[in-house]
């Protein structure tokens, strides 16, 4: 017996040395964000996954700019290239970009670990068309030696950050010719929308394009709030504002020169390193609200996703899995990254020592969605008509009520939502 068993068993082995398809190592393509940190994340992860597998990964550059990192998108997914295999995609652009994507349903067994309304977002025609990655609120990031040698606060409503603001900036003038009582983002693109959705949002302002896609936004509280922000010109904020990205709102802040910002939660560990002029000045809280609101912050974050072009379906989808598992997401949550799996929330190690998470959960209590649900693929016009006006009203080139009827006309003329008048 043992005599016969044991040449048999040497042939087949001989036999799948000779002819068994070999294991070439692939290289895989990721489109990965890069703002502050993010692409150095991004490439520690996909690392892992090659050391691991014996596969490789090139981490290409994309725009900072989330609307222009769309457009970059769009034209690689609609010409069915198969140079990027796996991107990451803006949780606003499922209904934008889903019909390139692949279904990844079948591969993904333990969906109830994410959360739910995420995986829902990206759910668009039955298709699961990207795995949850991070999750992303606004927060207000202050001065907290400033506060304390004024004897201000931190500031719960819009109007006392305005009052802080101004005293402080006062202050520090005698100093500091640059100084500034609040930066955030005032360039006309995505970033932009957030602000004026957390504008809106915390003052009972409407969400502009409603669940039932009825235009909600031409409203009094709303055009109050936005021509509020447009007196920050030039007054708190300084008017270079009007062209300031996440970065260079944080370049500002992390200089020394502003007493209020808004960003997102990547921003706390870079304010805290060395380079940064403020590290351990600071404190991180939740954005304002209105007098009559709840503080709210805008809902962003971003999705792994697999183009349908691509060559690598299965390899693909196993560097999307890995990348959005338990293991990689502790990691990414110290750079402030914050975890889709809702288990990680209740790692007390995890949470305590990372004060981005309190405040985010608070936002996300009262949230400021952007309409991309209600308006599926054609958010993007959407965007850019209320980020287009509002930057007039910002520039004083409009009067904020004249803005909102015009946004609320060409969305209406367009289609992409309606009116309903009482
Ligand atoms: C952040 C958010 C994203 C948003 C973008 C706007 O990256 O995560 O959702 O669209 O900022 O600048």
């Amino acid at each position: 017996m043992k005599n016969t068993v044991i040449p048999i068993a040497g042939v087949v082995s001989l036999w799948a040395a000779l002819f068994a398809t070999p294991v070439t190592a692939v290289e895989l393509t990721i489109a990965c964000g890069a703002v502050g940190l993010e692409r150095q994340v991004c490439i520690d992860g996909a690392n892992r996954w090659a050391q691991q597998t014996g596969h490789s990964v090139d981490v290409i550059a994309t725009p900072q700019s989330s609307t222009e990192r769309l457009a970059m998108y769009q034209l690689l997914l609609r010409e069915r290239h198969n140079t990027v295999d796996v991107f990451q995609i803006d949780v606003i652009w499922p209904g934008l970009l889903g019909e390139y994507l692949l279904d990844l349903s079948p591969y993904v067994p333990d969906s109830s670990a994410f959360f739910p309304n995420l995986m829902a977002n990206n759910t668009v025609d039955d298709r699961l068309i990207a795995m949850p990655w991070y999750v992303d609120t606004g927060l207000l990031y202050y001065r907290e030696d400033l506060l304390e040698q004024y004897g201000h606060p931190v500031p719960q409503t819009w109007n006392e950050l305005e009052a802080i603001a101004t005293d402080v900036q006062r202050g520090e003038r005698s100093q500091n010719g640059n100084f500034w009582g609040y930066v955030w983002q005032g360039n006309d693109y995505e970033g932009l929308t957030c602000n004026v959705m957390e504008w809106l949002v915390s003052n009972n302002g409407g969400t502009v394009v409603d669940a039932s896609g009825v235009v909600t936004l031409d409203n009094d509280r709303a055009s109050d709030i936005i021509g509020q922000a447009a007196s920050w010109i030039d007054t708190i904020s300084p008017p270079a504002v009007l062209d300031y990205q996440e970065e260079d709102a944080r370049a500002h802040f992390e200089a020394g020169n502003a007493l209020f910002m808004r960003n997102w939660p990547y921003a706390w560990r870079l304010a805290n390193e060395p380079e940064s002029k403020v590290a351990g000045k600071v404190g991180v809280t939740v954005l304002p609200r209105g007098e009559t609101g709840a503080p709210s912050g805008a809902l962003g974050g971003w999705q792994l996703a697999v183009t349908q072009a691509t060559r690598y379906p299965n390899l693909s989808v196993d560097l999307v899995r890995f990348l959005t598992s338990e293991g990689e997401q502790r990691r990414r949550a110290e750079f402030g990254y914050l975890p889709t799996r809702t288990a990680l929330y209740q790692e007390a190690e995890l949470t305590r020592d990372n004060a981005v998470f309190a405040p985010v959960g608070q936002a996300l209590e009262n949230v400021a969605v952007r309409p991309s649900s209600a308006t599926g693929r054609t958010y993007k016009y959407v965007s850019r008509y209320l980020s287009g006006e509002v930057h007039e009203v910002l520039r004083g080139n409009k009067a904020a009520p004249e803005a909102l009827a015009s946004i609320t006309d060409r969305i209406v003329e367009r289609g992409l939502g309606e009116l309903q008048r009482p």
